[in-house]
């Protein structure tokens, strides 16, 4: 431990920021002792600096300007905790042309310009580390990247953003409906500043992004994600699903199938014996299926001050441990070495196979059920359960919930339409997908 302390600096001391900080003070010995020389912050910029006055700033100079932060020739290391696109990204990419390394808490950055930054760092030889990028305290980068790296993983599924596992634990526990558990998750300030992040599912596809990326050897390829949020699930639809014995999860999926890789965000119902649809408020877990290791669950805070500062300081140890190792024996940022990755087709939605819950509401005569049934059979659809609940909306008319097989969502898609067509149902039918991850 003779060797002097390796010296950063922080971009942002605000919830992430303040953490990191908090934790690498009150844990300054243990974190040496595994690094193998002290960690010392020594310069930081505060985009908020009426918030940076609450936490302990001894010894840190604080600067206006960000690329004072990047520019410092003192510093090996550069802890992005600010979010956000720009002016991240310029300033991560400075710090690299500057020859530091990078340690980022962005997920979106990540996933919208990561395939850029990697390619800067690795003609400058330097570390882009990620970790608190994706579900906050989960080590699921480090899982992905390095203990799963002799699996051919078939398929991975999260709970990645907790706003909306909050919201939908809250409407299944509490019955409660969405707008009004929304607006106490901003209060309680899980939520991004711009909510719709959250709720319409962005956040999500953020980080399915980068996990599909670390699974299966794809570059980021944010653009090409179905995205769909959690607006539309009412507090029937939660409670329908229970009584099926199903609960419902906003979750990203990324599956390798043979004609490509399914990369999707949205509502899903999944069976209430799974470890996963435990996971609840604003938790959250990833499940991975790897061919050798089986399905590994992890699960834990995806957000908040420490657990996230949690995912900083130790990817800050592991850049710090591998400061003299060559640039080419390093863990490869993408868990795959770069020249190895494969331009594998993303599916469109319309590809993707998956089973369904409908509800539509039907007048209560002879022969519709038959007609519904009828229109799912000729397009070779399945039903796994029909349930026919009690009147709610008018005397006449029946909410119908079913339950399907799996499907083409194509074939899906165009018995919607037609099953719309009928005289005998009315509005627009929900659909949710359901997945057994059996
Ligand atoms: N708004 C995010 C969430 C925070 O709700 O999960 C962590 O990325």
């Amino acid at each position: 431990m003779d060797l002097p302390p390796v010296k950063i600096g922080l971009l942002g001391l605000g919830t992430v920021g303040g953490g990191t900080l908090t934790v690498l003070r009150r844990n300054a010995v243990l974190i040496a002792a595994r690094a193998g020389r002290r960690i010392d912050a020594v310069i930081a910029t505060a985009l908020n600096p009426r918030k940076a006055r609450d936490i302990d700033l001894t010894g840190i100079e604080i600067v206006d300007d960000a690329f004072t932060v990047a520019d410092d020739p003192r510093i090996a290391i550069v802890a992005e905790l600010i979010g956000g696109i720009e002016p991240a990204r310029t300033l991560v990419l400075r710090a690299i042309h500057n020859g530091k390394h990078v340690v980022t808490a962005n997920k979106a950055l990540i996933a919208q310009h990561g395939n850029e930054i990697f390619a800067a760092a690795q003609a400058r030889g330097v570390m882009i580390a990620f970790e608190a990028a994706v579900a906050g305290g989960i080590p699921v980068i480090k899982v992905m990247r390095e203990a799963l790296a002799g699996n051919d993983i078939l398929w991975l599924a999260g709970i990645i953003n907790g706003t909306c596992n909050f919201i939908l634990s809250a409407m299944s526990d509490g019955g409660r409906e969405f707008g009004e558990v929304l607006t106490e998750a901003q209060r309680l300030g899980y939520a991004e500043t711009d909510p719709s992040f959250d709720v319409d599912g962005v956040d999500a596809a953020h980080k399915l992004t980068i996990l599909a990326a670390l699974a299966f050897g794809i570059p980021l390829q944010f653009s090409k994600v179905y995205v769909e949020g959690i607006r539309h699930i009412t507090r029937e639809d939660v409670q329908y699903a229970e009584r099926l014995g199903y609960r419902i999860k906003h979750l990203g999926i990324a599956r390798q199938v043979e004609s490509g890789i399914e990369l999707r965000v949205h509502p899903t119902l999944i069976p209430q014996a799974q470890p996963i649809a435990r996971v609840n408020g604003v938790m959250n877990a990833v499940l991975v299926r790897g061919d050798a290791a089986g399905p590994v669950l992890l699960s834990g805070a995806g957000a908040g001050a420490e657990p996230t500062a949690s995912s900083v300081v130790a990817d800050l140890v592991d850049v710090v441990r591998a400061l003299t190792t060559d640039p080419e024996n390093r863990v490869p940022h993408l868990a795959f070495q770069p020249d190895t990755l494969e331009d594998l087709p993303i599916l469109d939605i319309a590809e993707i196979e998956t089973a369904y819950y409908l509800r539509l509401l039907a007048a209560d005569r002879p022969g519709v059920l038959a007609d519904v049934t009828r229109i799912l059979g000729d397009r070779g659809i399945s039903i796994e359960a029909l349930l026919q609940l009690e009147h709610h909306v008018a005397a006449a008319d029946v909410p119908i919930v079913i339950l399907t097989h799996r499907v083409k969502e194509r074939a899906m898609n165009e018995a919607i339409v037609a099953i719309e067509r009928l005289d005998s149902i009315q509005g627009r039918i929900v659909r949710i997908r359901l997945e057994e991850f059996a």
